[in-house]
């Protein structure tokens, strides 16, 4: 990886959690890594009055780790900068103006909530600090509807053109979802079973043992299916089922990308009552109750859990049901795309283990990021009985160097305008096009989320909606143990 260009890169919520805990360590390590440009400075934009001194020794406690090499963080703190205004009076930008580099690129990465995108913009402007070859980088939630959406891209895009547009969508920069790509797109060898004659289903977890923490406002205003589904899981989907780009450009890619989006079968009325589970986290010793969480409601309706089938009408996957979930305090930290391939059209071996035949491709991106494919393979003995055997493809292992975190390999592809892992508009509003109708008919029928024991893995009726299809969710663990319903 290069490094990237001498940049002014001003984070606006310079001072907020995601700064804290992701945005600021990212560009640490790429300090670290000499992926910055030697004269690259981070102006990070908050209200709170302060200075550069008191900034820098703010974040030291935080940033500063013992076991970086100790040159790291003196030489990278000579880089950071604070900037403190109102986001929303453009007279303050004048402040900002006065310390940006004439000429030199620049990145304006809002981590704010989107409330403040227009006013930030419009204080940019008007002090004729957006220049062509500067760029954005905006956070989601991109809204909560396809409106809402729209919305915002309209306001963002009265100032920039949709190429210097970054929508972050953090799980595009995971390590294995970027090897998804080489996977199957480098070898012929998966290509022909790639499609509906010979996969029989793809689940798609991301489950979490963290409640929602401090973020109890946002939250219940928001929803698992909002946060998780309509970006995170949807992205998934479309990169594991989309067709072969023609390149890895960014508008070939998100050329293929969105034509997954438009194909998902709208989940309507009735469909939304069996293809759909809700569910919200009860407490369990001390850990709180979802309604027990500071700045939730105590009669609140928001679903903490998603569970949801989905299908993609066109040729390569019209039929093949996509089961995805997501959900807080589940029972590990987990998430996978497991792809289970159909059985052997019938067994010739002696006492087949039922329900093990199946191959299956795992693709994990935590708790590690690993590759894993069953196959069947003969048990040691005399007899002809076969067991699951997992051939392991962990390449993050087997590599020399240590790997980019999603952060860092997003910020370092914005720092260099590469646009391949970012969302585009139209993907972006096809997923809310999609999403929408659920989100209706879930008023419109009152479907409830059910309550489910924090520690477990969601509500019955999750297992139910599997078990319907004779399957059963892969909880992570070898074949094996698994649970059968
Ligand atoms: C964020 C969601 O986008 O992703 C959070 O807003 C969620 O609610 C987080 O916890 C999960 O990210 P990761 O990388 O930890 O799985």
């Amino acid at each position: 990886m290069n490094c990237s260009p001498d940049t002014d890169f001003i984070l606006f919520g310079g001072t907020g959690d995601l700064a804290r805990r992701k945005l600021l360590p990212a560009l640490l390590h790429l300090h670290g890594q000499g992926l910055l440009g030697p004269h690259t400075r981070i102006f990070s934009v908050a209200h709170s009055p302060g200075d550069d001194i008191a900034f820098r020794r703010s974040l030291s406690q935080t940033l500063k780790r013992p076991d970086d090499p100790p040159n790291d963080w003196a030489s990278f703190e000579k880089r950071l900068h604070y900037v403190s205004l109102d986001a929303r009076r453009t007279a303050d930008y004048a402040a900002l103006a006065a310390r940006l580099t004439a000429g030199r690129p620049r990145v304006f990465y809002l981590s704010t909530a989107p409330s403040l995108f227009a006013a930030i913009c419009k204080g940019l402007h008007e002090h004729e600090l957006i220049r062509p070859d500067s760029r954005i980088a905006i956070e989601k939630p991109l809204g909560h509807d396809l409106g809402s959406s729209r919305a915002i891209n309209d306001e963002i895009g009265q100032y920039f053109q949709e190429t210097q547009i970054y929508r972050v969508d953090h799980y595009l920069g995971k390590e294995s979802v970027q090897n998804l790509l080489a996977l199957r797109f480098g070898n012929v060898l998966l290509e022909p079973l790639w499609r509906r004659e010979w996969v029989r289903d793809v689940q798609i977890t991301v489950a979490e043992q963290e409640g929602i923490g401090s973020r109890g406002n946002f939250y219940d205003n928001t929803g698992a299916l909002r946060d998780m589904v309509q970006s995170h899981l949807l992205q998934l989907l479309a990169i594991l089922t989309m067709e072969p780009p023609l390149s890895t450009q960014a508008d070939a890619v998100r050329d293929e990308k969105l034509k997954i989006l438009a194909a998902l079968e709208p989940l309507r009325d009735s469909a939304v009552l069996t293809h759909t589970v809700r569910g919200q986290y009860l407490g369990k010793g001390a850990q709180s109750s979802y309604r027990d969480e500071v700045g939730v409601k105590t009669d609140s309706a928001v679903e903490t859990y998603v569970a949801l089938t989905a299908r993609i009408n066109n040729w390569r996957w019209a039929g093949v049901p996509f089961f995805l979930r997501t959900g807080k305090r589940l029972s590990r930290r987990l998430a996978e795309i497991v792809v289970t391939f159909r059985d052997v059209p019938t067994s010739i071996f002696d006492t087949p283990v039922a329900g093990l035949q199946a191959n299956r491709l795992v693709i994990r991106m935590q708790p590690q990021e690993t590759m894993t494919l069953h196959l069947m393979s003969k048990s040691p003995g005399d007899s002809m009985r076969l067991r699951p055997v997992a051939l392991n493809l962990d390449y993050v292992q087997s590599a020399q160097h240590r790997q980019l975190d999603a952060y860092e390999r997003l910020i370092s592809d914005l720092l260099n305008g590469k646009l391949t892992l970012f969302v585009r508009r139209d993907e972006q509003e096809a997923a809310w096009r999609w999403i929408e109708p659920i989100l209706q008919a879930w008023n419109r029928i009152g479907q409830a989320a059910q309550p489910y024991v924090s520690g477990s893995w969601g509500p019955a009726a999750a297992e139910a909606m599997l078990a319907r299809h004779g399957l059963y969710w892969h909880t992570g663990l070898d074949p094996e143990s698994s649970t059968s319903p």
